[in-house]
């Protein structure tokens, strides 16, 4: 398989984008393709710069069998493009932000990351900060359907 370099990218970098790291992490893994695909995941904003992911977040994930206690957040920049052959946004806004961040001349994927679901019709993961423990479950079952419609499409490259 070609080596596969892949950012996840949303707001804050302690919610949604280190969950999609993780799941991720964990789905190529499991296929035995850690050495094909690099995995990477960043905020569009600064406000949370190398502090763990939400406790709700790493809650949530556990449940599942997720580790993410050792992610740090950080921020997107645009050295970024020249690394990563996929920049997936985890929604609209951050896909707009990362438009405007993007150089000339990225030939690799700038996107949605649910444009890889399979079994959801949604366009944006939506925001579970200012929610319930309902909204961190609900991120997780869409990043995982993701996932596997991602790797299935860099598999087949
Ligand atoms: P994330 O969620 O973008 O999925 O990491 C958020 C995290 C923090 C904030 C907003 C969204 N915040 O306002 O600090």
């Amino acid at each position: 398989m070609k080596r596969t370099k892949v950012l996840f990218v949303c707001l804050g970098n302690i919610c949604r984008s280190p969950t999609a790291e993780g799941v991720f992490r964990a789905v190529v893994e499991k296929e035995g393709l850690s050495d094909f695909v690099e995995i990477d995941s960043a905020g569009t904003s600064d406000w949370h710069v190398g502090r763990g992911p939400d406790e709700r977040t790493v809650r949530a994930a556990a449940s599942r069998g997720y580790d993410l206690s050792s992610l740090r957040g950080r921020q997107a920049e645009a050295a970024d493009f020249a690394k990563f052959d996929f920049v997936l946004a985890m929604d609209s806004s951050n896909l707009n932000d990362l438009k405007q961040l993007k150089p000339d001349g990225y030939s690799g994927y700038l996107g949605l990351f649910l444009d890889f679901a399979q079994s959801f019709e949604l366009a944006d993961v939506p925001d579970p900060y200012y929610g319930g423990e309902e909204g961190f479950n609900f991120v997780l079952d869409l990043v995982e359907d993701a996932c596997r419609g991602l790797l299935r499409h860099i598999k087949s490259r």
